[in-house]
């Protein structure tokens, strides 16, 4: 089968795309032949060796992917020969990934995909959305009727994250540039302040006086004082981003009003919340709540030219798709 692979890690130049063996599969693992994979940030740091994770070497790149059953073991009875699927926890943790025209992936890390579903919206959805609900419901433990603060409300994570928010009913607040306002009201903000603005804190105080519960600035720029003004007492500081980032930590304001830091990666979830995470994903596709912006589709043998793309910042906010 033709693959998108990495010998060793390595700049996205390193990236091999030829022939490699169809993989076997297991008794619980399923073939899946693949229609459609996207290209993730973490994607760039699992090739890199940035995300220090096992890979197999030759190492087929890639996390998410869209397709049909294939072939499957006896062990995975829930599949049948031609079903329509989607994962998103493949190519790390010793996994292979998915730029591949054919991926093993395990029953219970694989989710039929919904009858009317794009599947081109589905596996671009699947990452972001999978990463705002867990951060949002597993992590920060939004409940109902609380306020959020969704900083980055426009990137991929920031979308989701306001949608899934807005649809469980929370009253959400956003960061963006001026021009993504309008982007982050659609998806279910009824506040937006500019990210860049000096007056974007005093901004929030105002049209939350009483505190946001759920404080998660999803572009990884950690202003702890900022959040520490905005934050409710009692309320979550949401990580998800930002290797490199090391701001300074005001105890004070964060500790005499418990305030909580969260955070969280999703190749660290669990089988079982990455299945929770589906079946929202499944329903919100299917009732046409949840979607994402494409940027644009390559054949997978320009795998290395969509990690640059990503690495260069030319797709924040949209997905690019790839086909073997
Ligand atoms: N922990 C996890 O499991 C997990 C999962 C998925 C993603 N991530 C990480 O989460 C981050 C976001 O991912 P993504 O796919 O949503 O990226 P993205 O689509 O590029 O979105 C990032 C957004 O942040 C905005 N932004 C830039 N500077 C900002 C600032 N100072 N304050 C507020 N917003 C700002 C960008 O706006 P402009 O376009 O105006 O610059 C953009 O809309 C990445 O670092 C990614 O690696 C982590």
């Amino acid at each position: 089968m033709r693959a998108a692979y990495v010998e060793r890690h390595g700049p996205a130049a390193s990236i091999r795309y030829g022939e490699l063996p169809v993989p076997a599969y297991g008794p619980t693992d399923v073939l899946v032949a693949v229609e459609a994979v996207v290209v993730d940030p973490v994607d760039t740091f699992v090739r890199s060796g940035a995300f220090r994770t096992p890979t197999p070497f030759p190492f087929v790149i890639g996390r998410d992917l869209v397709g049909t059953v294939a072939a499957r073991g006896n062990g995975a009875p829930g599949f049948a020969l031609g079903d329509a699927v989607w994962a998103n926890s493949l190519g790390h943790g010793g996994r292979q990934g998915s730029f591949a025209e054919y991926a093993v992936v395990a029953a219970d890390r694989l989710y039929h995909l919904p009858e009317g579903v794009d599947p081109v919206q589905a596996v671009a959805v699947a990452h972001p959305a999978a990463t705002a609900f867990l951060g949002l419901f597993r992590h920060a433990r939004l409940r109902l009727g609380e306020t959020v603060f969704v900083g980055g409300g426009a990137g991929n994570v920031g979308s989701a994250a306001i949608r899934l928010a807005a649809v469980a009913g929370a009253r959400v607040l956003a960061s963006a540039r001026e021009r993504d306002f309008e982007r982050c009201r659609r998806t279910g903000a009824t506040v937006v302040v500019d990210y860049r603005d000096p007056d974007g804190t005093e901004r929030l105080r105002s049209a939350a006086p009483g505190g946001v519960d759920v404080y998660w600035d999803t572009s990884g720029h950690h202003e702890l004082d900022a959040a520490a003004a905005v934050v409710a007492r009692g309320g979550r500081i949401v990580l998800s981003a930002g290797r490199q980032a090391r701001p300074v930590l005001p105890v004070g304001p964060l500790y005499t009003r418990d305030v909580t830091l969260v955070g969280f990666t999703m190749s660290n979830a669990a089988v079982h919340d990455l299945a929770a995470a589906a079946v929202v994903i499944n329903r919100r596709l299917a009732d046409g709540t949840l979607g994402a912006c494409i940027a644009g589709e390559l054949p997978l043998s320009e795998a290395a030219e969509a990690h640059r793309r990503i690495e260069h910042g030319e797709l924040a906010g949209t997905r690019l798709i790839l086909r073997p």
